[in-house]
């Protein structure tokens, strides 16, 4: 036989399943995910938990930069401060079009600045208002805030800051920290129907099995990014704008336990600096920029602009513009030949500029002010998307001479920033959320013990990192009381070990008994790697549900076709080759990202209505009548349920109820 045209590298030290060896732990929680929600949790837990339990806090990459903070940020986007926490529920509320869980937003503005008090004490800068440097938020210390909600920091570091409190507060409490470890599937228990037991996963370091019990677990994950085409192509493929780690664990892990979903129509498709994916928040509320189209007109403010928002009442006549209506505005300037769209930087910069000058500041103090402006305008890229100064930098951009273009990305889903995906939990045990909305422990997701917080909570975006942080630590809370409560459970798992081994490795086998056969080890007639599996995918999700290419856009029959699609790629998986450690966790990340994308497309699917113009389309829904959303008919919830007993899915609407009024 010809000798193998393949680096032996890539070969898997120990194709051998028999020495790979399988460590079984048990823990009473186990905190599954490491970013902002994780660390809240892994920071809480310990002060209420009885006395000598075990927890352990599982990541797959290492704790100091993972998760959606990882590179950092320029600003907390959720900081209440002076407003009334109400109102806060009425920026998500009109934000998300109107479909949100008021509970469990006011639930978090209450206690969303206690964690953005404790990361200044960690030592977070947080900027300041002028005589105010130095000055703690909690003595008075008054933010510079660009927004209502929004602060800006000095964040290059907040997640490793973040981290390093979590990792203290393990540490205090003698509780374990398994980084690098991959979670590929949550296990329920053998006795007790619809009750969390424990977790299946493997080391990215070595050869390992490692199988988790447990009486309550917090899934925090994260969202999905790559489930769709992204603008990007080949070598700047790693770049997108949500973390590329974020492959929609959260939600088909729970899900594929029976967890209700809620809301997994809703996408985030984020308008942002093109191909850089550069944020434009600091832009738009620091600098007060403004987008501009070919014509340099600034559109949104046209009344032909007024007129297309008029269309969705009464959300698109807020004084704020929700972020999918913003987006809707920008695709009908490139849809009708007036793109691209461009922010407007140069206008931005020098209007400071003109200000102070009229102000009378003279040409010395103007050059040192230019220089903090300009520096200002870097550091915004530089503390949370280095890939976009980079860019800038290369291809020789003065933002003060001309404007960048902005674009929306492919779709992501998430459930912590501007979107609502995510996961059905129970609001707080007060008296004033409805009986629908509760059941006994806070975030607790539909299956007994098992709890979600950030990107895995559903309808209730807008919590961002500092948001994420504080759900995270209130679920820590409910998670001790659900132990107490269940004091005498023992968990018990329906598979063996070496079931769940054989189960979790399949991916190596399968490459190890075939990759001989061919001599381009990634095309082989009977496996397929992940990479091509996310290939398939990205055509399927954005041909036929709704990605960039077609604008958004979608109908019953390309959603059909999707889904048949979708299946096929199910059925394929099973025959996906793993040819390392790190392959083996991009084959079981696919798996996430297929089930998650295809929850999303179902409830797209079930959906009869456009309600996020901007975000996605139905085009085979009132597109010639004057508007696209049905308040009558939909303003409700669309929840579904995978159950794992008969595998069969259920979508379903689910009753809205107004708390707060307008
Ligand atoms: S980031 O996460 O990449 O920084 P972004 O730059 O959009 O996101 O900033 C997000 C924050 O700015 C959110 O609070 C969002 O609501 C707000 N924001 C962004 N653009 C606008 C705008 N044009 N009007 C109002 N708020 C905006």
């Amino acid at each position: 036989m010809a000798l193998r045209n393949k680096p032996s590298w890539e070969l898997l030290a120990e194709p051998d399943l028999s020495k790979v060896p399988v460590e079984e732990l048990e823990y009473d929680a186990l905190i599954v995910g490491g970013g902002m929600a994780a660390c809240g949790t892994a920071f809480e837990i310990g002060k209420w938990m009885p006395a000598g339990s075990k927890v352990c806090l599982v990541d797959k990459a290492c704790l100091e930069r993972s998760g959606a903070v990882a590179q950092g940020l320029s600003a907390i986007n959720t900081y209440i401060g002076e407003n009334p926490v109400a109102n806060y529920v009425r920026m998500v509320r009109g934000d998300l079009m109107g479909v949100v869980r008021e509970d469990l937003i006011f639930d978090l503005g209450r206690f969303v600045d206690d964690s953005v008090h404790l990361f200044e004490e960690w030592g977070l800068p947080i900027w300041k208002k002028k005589g105010d440097e130095g000055k703690p938020l909690t003595e008075g210390g008054q933010p510079v805030r660009t927004g209502k909600w929004q602060i800006m920091i000095n964040g290059e570091s907040y997640k490793c800051i973040v981290a390093e409190a979590a990792k203290n507060a393990l540490d205090e409490m003698g509780y374990d920290l398994h980084e690098r470890v991959f979670i590929v599937k949550l296990l329920l228990d053998a006795n007790k129907p619809n009750t969390i037991a424990g977790a299946v996963g493997f080391s990215a370091r070595e050869n390992k099995v490692c199988v988790y019990k447990c009486k309550t677990m917090m899934v925090a994950a994260g969202g999905a990014v790559n489930i769709f085409r992204p603008r990007t192509t080949d070598e700047g493929k790693g770049r997108a704008w949500y973390p590329i780690w974020n492959a929609g664990s959260t939600y088909t892990m729970c899900m594929q336990v029976g967890a209700e979903m809620t809301m997994m129509e809703n996408r985030f498709t984020p308008s942002r600096f093109k191909d850089g994916y550069g944020p434009v928040g600091a832009w738009f509320l620091l600098f007060k920029a403004t987008l501009a189209n070919s014509e340099g007109v600034n559109f949104a403010a046209t009344d032909r602009a007024k007129e297309e928002l008029a269309k969705y009442p009464p959300y698109g006549q807020q004084p704020v513009t929700p972020t999918c209506l913003r987006n809707h505005l920008i695709l009908i300037e490139c849809k009708e030949g007036r793109g691209p769209v461009f922010m407007d930087t140069a206008a931005a910069l020098n209007k400071f500029l003109d200000d102070k000058r009229a102000e009378g500041m003279n040409e010395k103090d103007l050059k040192k002010y230019w220089k903090e402006l300009e520096s200002e305008a870097w550091e915004d890229f530089l503390d949370m998307s280095v890939g976009q100064a980079g860019l800038w930098a290369s291809m020789n951009v003065e933002p003060e001479k001309v404007g960048s273009e902005i674009m929306p990305t492919e779709p992501y889903m998430l459930g912590s920033h501007s979107g609502c995906c995510g996961i059905w939990v129970s609001g707080p045990n007060e008296d004033w959320v409805p009986d629908d909305y509760k059941w006994g422990y806070n975030r607790m997701t539909t299956v007994n013990g098992l709890f979600s917080s950030g990107d895995g909570v559903g309808a209730s975006g807008h919590k961002f990192s500092s948001g994420s942080h504080a759900e995270g630590r209130m679920a820590a809370k409910a998670m001790a009381k659900y132990v107490m409560d269940n004091a005498d459970f023992a968990p018990a798992l329906k598979q063996s070990a070496d079931e769940l081994k054989a189960e979790v490795y399949k991916p190596v086998v399968t490459y190890n008994e075939h990759h001989m056969w061919t001599t381009d080890d990634m095309i082989n007639p009977n496996y397929i790697r992940p990479r091509h599996m996310m290939e398939r995918l990205m055509k399927y999700t954005d041909e036929y549900g709704g990605g960039w290419s077609p604008y958004y856009m979608t109908n019953g029959k390309l959603l059909e076709i999707a889904m048949t699609h979708l299946r096929l790629l199910t059925e394929d998986s099973e025959k996906m080759a793993a040819s390392g450690l790190h392959e083996l966790i991009r084959a079981w990340e696919m798996v996430h990202r297929i089930w998650c994308v295809e929850d999303h497309l179902r409830h797209i699917q079930f959906r009869e209505e456009s309600r996020y113009p901007g975000f996605y389309y139905r085009g085979d829904f009132n597109v010639t009548s004057d508007t696209d959303m049905d308040e009558g008919g939909w303003k409700c919830f669309v929840n579904s349920k995978y159950d794992p007993e008969t595998g069969e899915w259920s979508t379903f609407k689910k009753k809205l109820h107004k708390i707060i009024p307008d």
